[in-house]
C-alpha cells in the first residue's frame, strides 16, 4: 500500500498538521518530541530547551520533504542508498575542490572523534586538547587508558595556541576545536595556520583534527576553515556536522575531510552502512543549499546580538560566541543558575569544569524562545536592570 506525505505526517503528528515545518512550529519546537518528565519541573511542562546546540528550527521543509520521500525504503537495509552515500561524498568533495578519497562520512562527527583517538593515539602517544573543550576525545582516551594532555585557554578563555604547540612533541594526535566548545571563541586563519606549521615543525608525526561543528555560525572575518590546509597538508584533517545549522543532531550525519591516508587510517574504524536512508536523503538535499545555511547564520546572528545585549544589561559578560551558544559569566554556580531555570521552563547548559563556579552555556534557540528566556534569566540573576549604562549615556 503506497503511503502518501500527509497521510505518513497525520501517523507521525500527534497534530493535525500539513508539514512536519508546521508541526514543529505548533508544538513549540522540540517540546514536541516527549512529555520529558524533566527533573524540578512540572508535570506535562513544555520547556524551552536551549542546553545543547541544537538549530531550533530543524533542517529546513526542503530536508524535511526528502526525508519523507524516503519513508517508503526504510524497511530495507541501507544498500540502496549506497549511490546516494557517494553522491554525498562527491558533493562534499566538489564543493571543496577535493577527491572523494578525502572524505569519510559518519553517523555524526563525534563518531569521528574517537575513531580518530583509536587510530593515532597509544599509552606512549597522548592525546592532546584545550582544556576545557568538547569532552569526546578526552573521555574516549580516558576510557582507553590513553595519557591526555590537557591545555588550559588564554585570559578571553580562547584556545592558548602556544600551549597546545608545548604539549604537542610527541603526541599522536592534537584536537583544535575552532570554533571552541563550550567557550564559544574562534581563532582566526592565520592564528590556525600558525598552530598547524608549528605542531608540523614540532612534532611531524601528530596528527591534528581540526573540528569545525560550529563553522557555518562564524561571523569573524579573520576566520577560515581549515580544510584547504587539511587537504594539502600530511596529518591534518577536518571535522563537520550535519548536527548545528543544518538542523539534524537527531539525524546523525558528519564528515571528516583532510589529507587522503590520515582519512584512510580513520576508515578503518567506520561501520559499513553506518548512515540511514533518511539521514542520506535529508543531508543530501541539505547539502545543497546553500543559501539556507545562509539564512540560518544570519538568523542566528540576530538571537546572539539580542541575547548578548540582554545579557550585558543585566551586568553578565559572554565571551565573543562564534557559535550558536552563549559561555556567560555569571559569578555564581552553574548548577544554581540551571536548577532554577529549569524550574521556570528553561533548560540551559551543564557544568563545564574547571568554569562551573562562574559560567554557564546557554545555547541559542528562536528569538521568541530567548525573549520569554530572557526574563527568566532576569528574574534568576534578580536583576531588574533594563538598559545598559551605555544606552543611557546616548
Ligand atoms: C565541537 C563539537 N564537535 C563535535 C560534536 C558532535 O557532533 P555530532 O556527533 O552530532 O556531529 C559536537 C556536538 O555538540 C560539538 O559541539
Amino acid at each position: 500500500m503506497s503511503l502518501s506525505r500527509r497521510r505518513l505526517f497525520q501517523r507521525l503528528s500527534p497534530v493535525e498538521a500539513s508539514s512536519p515545518a508546521e508541526w514543529i512550529a505548533a508544538r513549540g519546537r522540540e517540546a514536541g518530541l516527549t512529555e520529558f518528565g524533566e527533573q524540578g519541573m512540572a508535570a506535562g511542562a513544555r520547556p524551552i530547551r536551549i542546553a545543547s546546540n541544537e538549530n531550533p528550527l530543524g533542517p529546513g521543509q526542503h530536508v524535511l520533504d526528502a526525508i519523507v520521500g524516503k519513508f517508503p525504503e526504510a524497511h530495507r537495509y541501507p544498500f540502496n542508498a549506497k549511490q546516494t552515500e557517494g553522491a554525498l561524498i562527491t558533493a562534499i568533495a566538489q564543493k571543496n575542490a577535493a577527491k572523494n578519497e578525502n572524505v569519510l562520512l559518519a553517523p555524526g562527527s563525534g563518531e569521528l572523534l574517537v575513531h580518530a583517538v583509536r587510530a593515532f593515539t597509544s599509552a606512549s602517544k597522548p592525546l592532546v586538547t584545550a582544556w576545557p573543550s568538547y569532552e569526546t576525545p578526552r573521555d574516549i582516551a580516558k576510557k582507553m587508558g590513553i595519557p591526555v594532555r590537557e591545555a588550559a585557554l588564554d585570559g578571553k578563555l580562547r584556545i592558548d595556541i602556544a600551549k597546545m604547540v608545548e604539549a604537542s612533541k610527541g603526541a599522536g594526535l592534537v584536537f583544535f576545536c575552532n570554533p571552541n566548545n563550550p567557550t564559544a571563541t574562534v581563532h582566526g586563519k592565520s592564528a590556525a595556520v600558525d598552530l598547524v606549521k608549528a605542531i608540523r615543525a614540532a612534532s611531524p608525526e601528530t596528527v591534528i583534527l581540526i573540528d569545525e561543528a560550529y563553522h557555518d555560525y562564524v561571523t569573524d572575518p579573520a576566520y577560515g576553515s581549515m580544510i584547504d590546509v587539511a587537504l594539502a597538508t600530511p596529518n591534518v584533517f577536518v571535522t563537520r556536522t550535519f548536527s548545528k545549522a543544518y538542523g539534524m543532531a537527531g539525524l546523525r550525519a558528519g564528515y571528516a575531510i583532510g589529507h587522503a591516508p590520515t582519512v584512510k587510517s580513520i576508515a578503518a574504524y567506520k561501520m559499513p552502512y553506518g548512515l540511514g536512508t533518511l539521514t542520506l536523503g535529508g543531508a543530501i538535499v541539505g547539502f545543497a543549499n546553500d543559501a539556507h545555511i545562509a539564512s540560518e547564520r544570519k538568523r542566528n546572528t540576530e538571537v546572539r546580538n539580542f541575547t548578548v545585549k540582554a545579557f550585558a544589561d543585566m551586568g553578565v559578560t559572554a565571551t565573543d560566541s562564534q557559535t550558536n551558544f552563549l559561555f556567560l559569566d555569571i559569578k555564581r554556580p552553574a548548577a544554581g543558575f540551571r536548577d532554577a531555570c529549569r524550574a521556570q521552563g528553561v533548560l540551559v547548559g551543564r557544568d563545564f569544569p574547571p568554569y562551573e563556579k562562574t559560567h554557564v552555556r546557554v545555547s541559542l534557540g528562536t528569538m521568541d524562545e530567548m525573549k520569554k528566556a530572557v526574563e527568566v534569566f532576569k528574574k534568576v540573576l534578580g536583576s531588574t536592570t533594563t538598559t545598559s549604562s551605555k544606552d543611557k549615556q546616548q
